[in-house]
């Protein structure tokens, strides 16, 4: 039978274990973790993301603080606030949501957190430390840490002698997710736009970790028998099925016909999504304990 991998569970855990540690460190020193989320712009789908951070924050016993900009918003006055919450000593963690309106320089953002406050992971320090194998001092960026917790789940531990495949390589989930498995042991591939045969790729992996935006792409000739499917995606699509104009959520793996060849596979929603979040939590709460030594 194939596994369901249950992520609103392991959040939950995870959540769990962040309140209590959060209220221990304000029973110990009279402070709350704290986490300040800047979104800049209209998008709903992101505006979605940032109030249910912000919400969980709340519900983790954090100070929380979310600043809304307006889509006009300059490079400067970003850059500025970034500055400011660096410089406040009740914010632990400062997240900027991303994708940014295109006329502003994401990247001069993200290097701007103090990489002690860089929640996401982003910064080139933690992106290095995590690079170099010195993941514990730095943060690691919170949708492949989560992802790997799902990982380790089924497979344990120690991933030697695997075959992973990772399709997407980006900053915020390709890359890192790469290293957090090639420390494990794992026998680490990088698919891509460019990449020649994915399907061909896909069928060596033990564990296929799918992140990117195109709905349903990963199918079930892809998946080797017995392999572990992890499912980044989140990609909206129209779903007459409920009605004029009704959408629903899938992910970037045929879930269905996938769940039938692989040996564990995690549902979209319901699997990193909620894993990214709770993640978030724990590298705050981890900051803010920092902060106090
Ligand atoms: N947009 C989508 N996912 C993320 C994330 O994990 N962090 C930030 N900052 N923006 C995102």
């Amino acid at each position: 039978m194939t596994t369901v991998i249950d992520g609103k569970k392991t959040a939950a855990s995870v959540v769990e274990a962040v309140t209590v540690a959060a209220a221990a460190l304000e029973r110990d020193t009279g402070r709350r973790p704290g986490l300040a989320v800047v979104i800049v712009g209209n998008d709903p789908a992101s505006h979605a993301y940032v109030s249910s951070k912000s919400r969980m924050a709340k519900q983790c016993g954090f100070k929380s603080v979310q600043h809304t900009l307006a889509e006009e918003t300059s490079q400067q006055e970003l850059m500025e606030l970034v500055a400011t919450l660096n410089a406040d000593p009740e914010i632990d963690g400062v997240l900027v949501q991303l994708p940014l309106p295109k006329h502003l320089n994401s990247e001069a953002v993200i290097q701007s957190i103090l990489p002690e406050k860089d929640v996401d992971g982003l910064h080139v320090v933690n992106a290095g430390k995590l690079a170099t194998g010195d993941a514990e001092t730095g943060l690691v960026s919170c949708t492949p840490a989560g992802a790997m917790i799902l990982v380790r789940q089924i497979r344990g531990p120690d991933l030697s002698g695997l075959n992973a495949l990772v399709i997407g390589r980006s900053n915020l989930f390709g890359k890192p997710m790469a290293q957090l498995l090639l420390a494990a042991n794992a026998t680490v591939t990088i698919g891509h736009s460019k990449s020649r045969d994915l399907p061909a790729l896909a069928r060596q992996a033990d564990i296929l970790v799918a992140a990117v935006g195109r709905p349903e792409m990963v199918k079930a000739d892809w998946v080797k028998p017995g392999a572990t499917v992890i499912d980044v995606g989140i990609n909206r699509v129209a779903a007459p099925e409920k009605g004029e104009g009704k959408t629903r959520l899938v992910g970037d793996v045929a879930f269905a016909e996938c769940a039938a060849v692989a040996g564990a596979i995690s549902p979209v929603p319901g699997g990193v999504g909620p894993m990214t979040i709770a993640m978030l939590m724990a590298n705050t709460v981890i900051a803010a304990y920092r902060a106090q030594n």
